[in-house]
């Protein structure tokens, strides 16, 4: 007999990521495409994994994570965003921001519940919407300037909303939420029992002196998010899946009641190294906007004269471009002409919509070295 197993996501494939990233080896094209390094984290934090590993650290750690990096959590968000995480109460350490998105939504949705999303968005979003037999309400953020349409937010509230799910800095548009935008969330929610998920794994690229606008100094907002981030895009290894989950104490309870049975803990080595490397280079976080504004500076200047228009990135590692004036083909043509013909990897954005909208826009990842960066503006200069 035949086995059959009916899928509970039927319409899930592929990610684009790795579709791309495939291709762009395939056709040894640079890869502009997946959003991680093509250079490496920091010196002291790799030797203190060696180091730690040598010493024998390897065993399970501590559920919520080992103590010492959530105190370092602890301290950097008190720094940045004026807010007081307890690390026992309040910080759980998982293997990735993936899962810290996928466990506050297990915890906390239920069947027949509904969820905001914003398109375009992260693509773990809906699959973990769905896995709790819960509805994905999407609400497009349409080009050029992909501003929230709060009209059309507060429209989409009913009796079954159980969650909005916000990323800022947004990925792959690249916006960043202004204090208009943290009233009228604060406005619309108000009076209700609506929990909010701000992935902010971008927190600490934004560029031009613009301040990151964190859930977590909102104290009215704050009280009842998942707040969420990843190691790894701030310290250049995101193959090292380490992030982070700040909620008040009966959010974080559920939380971990999800994490206990994923991945139950995080990498114990890795943990350590990252507590270390925190305490001993608090400027790190400080740094990272001039170290990718550089970047996004150099990349959007050297792409000036070609036909894609462009208008500079105010947030995360990506740059949008369009490409109307090459091109009529759809944006998934598009980039695959641009792979195989090129030998440049992008990403298409309408993937990331449920309806997309008639738009000519690819994402380039810009966490490039400056030379892969250089190398990618030439060519996309000669079309
Ligand atoms: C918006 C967004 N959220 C979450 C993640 C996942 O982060 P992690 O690698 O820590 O799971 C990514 C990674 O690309 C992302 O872009």
């Amino acid at each position: 007999m035949n086995i059959r197993l009916r899928s509970k996501l039927p319409h899930v494939g592929t990610t684009i990521f790795t579709v791309m990233s495939r291709m762009a080896s395939e056709h040894n094209a640079i890869n502009l495409s997946q959003g991680y390094p093509d250079f490496d984290g920091p010196a002291p934090l790799k030797e203190a994994l060696c180091r730690y590993i040598n010493d024998g650290y390897n065993q399970y750690s501590p559920l919520a994570g080992i103590l010492k990096l959530r105190e370092q959590v602890a301290v950097k968000v008190k720094a940045f965003y004026n807010h007081n995480a307890c690390p026992e109460e309040n910080i759980t350490v998982v293997p990735g921001a993936t899962e810290a998105i996928f466990c506050a939504i297990q915890a906390s949705v239920h069947p027949g519940d509904e969820v905001i999303v914003f398109d375009p968005a992260y693509d773990s979003y809906e699959p973990s919407i769905q896995l709790c037999g819960a509805k994905a309400i999407h609400i497009p953020l349409l080009p050029p300037d992909f501003k929230t349409d709060w009209q059309r937010v507060s429209d989409s509230i009913t009796a079954k909303t159980r969650m909005i799910i916000i990323n800022n800095p947004h990925n792959p548009t690249g916006t960043v939420w202004s204090e208009d935008d943290i009233k009228q969330l604060s406005r619309i929610i108000e009076n209700t029992d609506i929990l909010l998920l701000s992935d902010e794994v971008y927190e600490h690229l934004v560029y031009d002196n613009r301040p990151h606008l964190s859930i977590l100094s909102f104290p009215e907002l704050a009280k009842r998010a998942f707040v969420v981030s990843s190691f790894g895009k701030t310290y250049h290894v995101t193959g090292w899946k380490t992030g982070y989950c700040i909620a008040p104490q009966p959010l974080t309870s559920e939380f971990r009641k999800a994490h206990q049975f994923v991945s139950f803990v995080g990498v114990t080595p890795v943990q350590h190294a990252l507590a270390d490397f925190m305490e001993q280079y608090p400027e790190h976080c400080l740094e990272l906007p001039h170290f990718y504004q550089e970047k996004r500076d150099l990349f959007v200047s050297k792409i000036a004269s070609s036909k894609f228009r462009v208008s500079a990135s105010s947030g995360t590692y990506f740059q949008l471009a369009d490409y109307r004036e090459i091109s009529d083909l759809p944006d998934t043509a598009f980039v695959e002409y641009l792979t195989r013909t090129v030998g440049v990897a992008a990403i298409p954005i309408s993937v990331f919509y449920e309806t997309p909208p008639d738009s000519h826009l690819i994402r380039f990842c810009f966490c490039k070295e400056n030379s892969t960066l250089m190398k990618a503006a030439e060519k996309l200069c000669a079309i």
